[in-house]
């Protein structure tokens, strides 16, 4: 998936170079780039903003921030003084079109073979950005562009953004970013299901009865009450995020690793998504909202208390679907979504539950009827497989209770013990010009196509989401969603 090289020079340019994206995430993960010696000697970082702000109080401030988020135990004086000398703050309104000479002036002092323009900044901007560095030749096949989600609120949006970009730039000059694909424990699925023979015959609706994904955050909105207001979790989630892991369990192994070989796929299992009658939204879905309760021993106030957010928020904070696949692997099987912001942990999880065997001949002990075996894979915060088995129970009974193999990266990969954070993986691949891990045009599409039912009929409802106590696990309707077809979440204690 990366075999291709770096080229021998780079400009990489941050449009919201002073915002938090770029702050906290982007430029701690390039530093640690630099770091592991991934980044060539003529790469050159801009950083743009439009703040009166000297290149010394820009350093200041960056380093403020990377202190904190960049770990003790990585940060070298050495290597993080030699980064910054690659950077350079440059200020830019996005929006005034003659600023944009100054960008091409100080790009053309540094010729470079790409150039990068990473758009860290409200989607709104995405179309006069690009617009303004198309006047400036800033769109030659030498140059690409980084979109960050959410691309768009919902299809027409999202293809207005597609039309727009697409004026000046080709599809293999886009990179659409969600940030899951970055992350190892992503990329491991696919090394699990097509580098082992293993579990391909058993992965199909013969063996599997259902499927869980599920990503739970333990955080609230946090700062982002603008951002996430006119969200919610299933623009913010489950149309990229959620989908993109279900893609990677559902899909047909790939003939190669070559990006279109992986996007084909991924776009068949989109286009086999049932789509949702309004009679479904309401089977199928349950969409949630925080109020007042604990988040680690602490009160933690209601979504609607969150700065920024209206008394009356019909924004849902919580989401759990039962999604079908019609195609020949996986027709009847349930997919079971699950994501929620205020639950009483961090995770990311997959779940394979597999059949029961047809007959049992075996008395199962106390609590451990229903359930039969199934593949666990932990994402996030640990990385690691389990799969649970019945075995017998030791003692002078044939009594089976669950156990588990288990197998934890952590422990596996010794020589490598630092696991990359999903931007580090992304940005180098965006300059080495591969977009195996970026989401396809058609792709997005299909998604937003798939989501916006869902979105329409919560939108009409005047029932709005129901309210969870912050530190559990989301409205009950979550469970009976399962219970409704004989299953329950998968509860790894
Ligand atoms: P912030 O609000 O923190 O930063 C916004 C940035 O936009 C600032 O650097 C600001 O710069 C810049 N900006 C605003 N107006 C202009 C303008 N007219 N010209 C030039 N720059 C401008 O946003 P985030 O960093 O949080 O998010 C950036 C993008 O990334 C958004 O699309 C967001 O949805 C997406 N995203 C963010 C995530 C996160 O964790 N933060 C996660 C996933 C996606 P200044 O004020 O200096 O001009
Ligand atoms: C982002 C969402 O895309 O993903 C955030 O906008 C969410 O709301 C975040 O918190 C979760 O990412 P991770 O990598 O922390 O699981």
């Amino acid at each position: 998936m990366s075999q291709l090289q770096l080229p021998k020079s780079f400009n990489l340019v941050f449009f919201g170079g002073t915002g938090d994206l770029v702050t906290r995430k982007l430029l701690p993960g390039m530093y640690q780039c630099d770091r592991n010696g991934q980044l060539v000697r003529d790469g050159r970082i801009y950083c743009l903003g439009r703040q009166d702000l000297t290149q010394e109080m820009y350093l200041a401030k960056i380093e403020e921030k990377a202190r904190e988020f960049i770990p003790k135990a990585d940060w070298n004086d050495g290597v993080w003084s030699a980064f910054l000398s690659r950077l350079q703050y440059v200020r830019v309104d996005a929006g005034e079109p003659a600023q944009y000479a100054v960008l091409k002036e100080v790009l053309e002092r540094n010729p470079a073979e790409v150039n990068v323009f990473f758009l860290s900044v409200a989607p709104s901007f995405f179309t006069t950005v690009c617009d303004n560095l198309a006047r400036q030749g800033l769109s030659r096949a030498n140059c690409r562009v980084v979109l960050e989600k959410p691309l768009g609120h919902d299809l027409a949006s999202s293809n207005a953004i597609t039309e727009a970009v697409g004026k000046h730039y080709r599809e293999n000059q886009i990179y659409r970013i969600d940030h899951y694909l970055g992350k190892e424990s992503v990329q491991n699925l696919m090394a699990l299901r097509f580098g082992n023979a293993l579990f391909e015959p058993l992965w199909r609706r013969e063996w599997i009865s259902n499927v869980q994904i599920t990503i739970a955050e333990e955080v609230g909105i946090g700062s982002r009450g603008g951002f996430y207001e006119g969200t919610g979790a299933l623009r913010d989630m489950v149309q990229n995020h959620l989908l993109q892991l279900l893609c990677f369990v559902a899909m047909e192994p790939p003939v190669s690793l070559d990006s279109n070989a992986i996007r084909d796929e991924k776009l068949k299992v989109l286009e086999s998504l049932i789509p949702f009658t309004e009679e479904d939204v309401f089977k199928k879905t349950v969409r949630g909202q925080y109020r007042a309760g604990t988040s680690r021993g602490k009160p933690a106030v209601a979504y609607v208390e969150e700065a920024g957010i209206p008394a009356d928020s019909k924004t849902e904070t919580f989401v759990a679907i039962k999604a079908e696949i019609a195609n020949w692997r996986w027709a009847g099987v349930p997919f079971y979504l699950f994501t929620g912001k205020r639950l009483p942990t961090r995770l990311a999880e997959i779940v394979i539950n597999f059949r029961d065997v047809p007959h049992q001949i075996f008395p199962l002990a106390p609590g451990a009827a229903g359930a039969p075996a199934k593949l666990v894979i932990r994402l996030q915060p640990d990385e690691y497989i389990r799969l649970y088995l019945y075995a017998k129970q030791p003692g002078d009974t044939m009594e089976l209770q669950p156990v588990y193999l288990d197998l934890n990266f952590a422990g596996a990969f010794k020589t490598n013990t630092r696991r990359a954070e999903g931007y580090e993986r992304l940005l180098l691949d965006i300059i080495r010009g591969n977009q195996s891990l970026f989401v396809r045009q058609d792709e997005l599409e299909q998604a937003w196509r798939w989501v916006e039912p869902i979105l329409n009929t919560w939108a009409a409802d005047p029932a709005g989401p129901k309210l969870y106590a912050a530190g559990t696990w989301g409205p009950a309707a979550s469970a009976e969603l399962l219970s409704r077809d004989g299953f329950c979440w998968h509860d790894e204690d």
